[in-house]
């Protein structure tokens, strides 16, 4: 069976490789046979993993080519019919309110322009079921900082700092945060770069392949509290309504 470039080429690159252990350690947490759905996905392989251990997982992005690897996916022994392809805007997703039981968003709100970012999270907490998640990742420095114009599109918008995790995340949420992490500082000197170069080929290729061959004690998961040596933030969100 051929396998998509796309695949192999952001296969584990950049900070997945550390993202994702993270998010499945807190999926993890939650019986087998849930939904979770993964927004702007693209081509990530994390959707099937997730149908591999008996979720029902939907992958869904605004770019039906991104997601075009998906369907090989299916294909693949142990993902029987439970993965799925939604071409969804983040932003306006016709799933119906509470009917996740998690929701990821990796690496995906730092490419949509203010306000829409803020906008995008409200419409999946809207999605998190009662007692789910919603999972988070986006670049992070210690100062907020944002793309030099001419925008780059599908490029890199902003680096998050506290306030605007506080504010651009948690808060237009709704939800209670429940856990946070940082991966190390070598991620942010690579996003940097990309907010004002993104369009170069070889900005791209060391941030898709540098943290395969770095020590995980520097590039990987560096604490909770470490936002002097972060490049990355982690969220995790729990809905908490009584209701
Ligand atoms: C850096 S990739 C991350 C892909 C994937 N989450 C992963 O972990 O490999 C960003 C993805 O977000 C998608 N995207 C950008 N804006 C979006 C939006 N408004 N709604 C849904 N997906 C979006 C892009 O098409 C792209 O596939």
């Amino acid at each position: 069976m051929a396998i998509d470039r796309r695949v192999l080429w952001r296969g584990l690159g950049g900070s997945r490789y550390f993202e994702y252990s993270w998010l499945l350690r807190h999926i993890g947490s939650l019986r087998p046979g849930l939904r979770v759905l993964d927004v702007g996905a693209g081509p990530s392989v994390l959707p099937a993993l997730l149908a591999h251990r008996g979720y029902t997982s939907v992958a869904s992005d605004t770019d039906a080519g991104e997601l075009a690897p998906q369907r090989t996916f299916r294909n693949r022994p142990g993902v029987g019919g439970r993965l799925h392809a939604l071409v969804h805007d983040g932003a306006r997703l016709a799933v119906r309110d509470r009917s996740c039981d998690v929701v990821i968003c990796r690496s995906v709100l730092e490419h949509i322009s203010v306000p829409g970012d803020a906008a995008t999270v409200a419409e999946l907490a809207r999605c998190v079921a009662r007692g789910g998640l919603l999972l988070i990742t986006v670049p992070f420095a210690p100062r907020y900082r944002e793309a030099t114009p001419p925008y780059q599109s599908g490029g890199h918008q902003r680096l998050y700092d506290l306030s605007a995790l506080e504010e651009r995340i948690i808060a237009a949420s709704g939800l209670a945060p429940i856990d946070r992490a940082f991966i190390g500082w070598p991620h942010r000197a690579v996003f940097r770069l990309m907010l004002r170069a993104d369009r170069y080929r070889v900005v791209r290729l060391m941030h898709r392949w540098f943290s395969l061959v770095a020590p995980s004690a520097i590039f990987g998961v560096v604490g909770r509290d470490a936002t002097d040596r972060a490049g990355g933030a982690l969220l995790a969100l729990r809905n908490d309504a009584l209701d």
